[in-house]
């Protein structure tokens, strides 16, 4: 039988496990180092993934941490995002345990309004902005960089023929720990025998990868797409579909540095924002059912995170005891 030309799923018949193709030699330590270096070397702006934008509303504060800080998110009455210090200035209560009240946050200890343009007791709220998918706050202090208006943000597919889910899981590393695993596509198909079929690198160079790769949908059957990876700025992964099902539609992994645990290893947030993206008819019917595709569209990235923060993980664990060998 012959396969239909525009069916953009296809048979797959990959070889067992151990007798694909080894990608080692390709997966030059160099080669991924020096991609690497070029993307810590870019300017963020100061700008930090804070947390994905559903997860801040006007109902309840948003308590996390970033860089060791302790922050606060919540939506004033505009719907606006704003992000400030999570410790209340007059003695220090939790407000992410604040109640939200007329767009301000109002301390439970004694009351103390919080939020508006001006600073209060020396609390000030830090810049914030809301992409649509990812909320973002600016620490300027931490990153030490020149500021930048606005965070340095991916091409990305027009929201209303897209889907997107965010999906947060930790890590015990470093940020650049998760940058490093993302700038290595080789270890797709080995690492990954679940989700990735038939990977080739086809051009490695500093700034781009272009990897060809099949989606596993079952044994037999994937889906074959073209995808670039990019980093637009120093704690950011991009991957593009440039060819084949879901053209336009990206994978933004955000590794956000959340601080050093009590343990002295440093944490890190990944948060992954997948934005699908297909023209077929069909997925104006995808969009409909949005709510129900967005869980199974999480649990597919946790499935891979799971693995890869382990490498990542591997690769702090090594680096900081002067054993990596890369
Ligand atoms: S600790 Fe917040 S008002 Fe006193
Ligand atoms: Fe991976």
């Amino acid at each position: 039988m012959t396969w239909p030309k525009n069916w953009p799923i296809r048979p797959i018949s990959p070889p067992p496990w151990a007798r694909q193709e080894p990608t080692w030699r390709g997966a030059r330590p160099a080669l991924i180092a020096s991609a690497l270096d070029k993307a810590l070397a870019r300017p963020s702006g100061n700008w930090f993934v804070f947390a994905a934008s559903s997860e801040v509303t006007s109902a309840r504060p948003l308590g996390r941490r970033v860089a060791g800080r302790e922050l606060v998110a919540w939506r004033d009455q505009g719907g606006e995002l704003r992000i400030g210090p999570g410790a209340c200035p007059h003695l220090g209560a939790p407000l992410c345990d604040a109640a939200v009240d007329g767009g301000s946050l109002v301390c439970r200890w004694h009351g103390l309004a919080l939020g508006g343009d001006a600073p209060v007791l020396g609390w000030r709220c830090h810049p914030a902005h809301d992409d649509g998918v990812l909320a973002w706050v600016r620490l300027d202090e931490v990153g030490g960089e020149v500021p930048l208006e606005r965070p340095v943000l991916p091409e990305r597919p027009p929201r209303d023929t897209s889907l997107d889910a965010v999906a947060t899981v930790l890590g015990r590393c470093e940020p650049e720990d998760v940058v490093f695993n993302r700038l290595d596509p080789w270890h797709g198909a080995w690492f990954h025998p679940y989700s990735f079929a038939e990977l080739r690198v086809l051009d490695a160079g500093d700034e781009e990868f272009l990897v060809e790769v099949t989606f596993r949908l079952a044994k037999r059957v994937g889906v074959p797409v073209l995808a670039r990876f990019t980093c637009p700025e120093p704690r950011t992964v991009v991957m593009h579909i440039v060819e084949g099902e879901g053209v336009g539609s990206v994978v933004e992994t955000h590794a956000t540095p959340l601080g050093v645990g009590a343990d002295g290893v440093p944490r890190t947030a990944v948060i992954e924002a997948t934005i699908a993206h297909s023209p077929r008819p069909g997925f104006s019917y995808a969009r409909t059912v949005a709510p129900a595709l967005r869980p199974v569209m999480r649990w597919a990235a946790k499935r891979l995170w799971r693995d890869d923060i382990a490498y990542a993980e591997r690769r702090y664990e090594l680096r900081s005891t002067g054993r990596w060998p890369g």
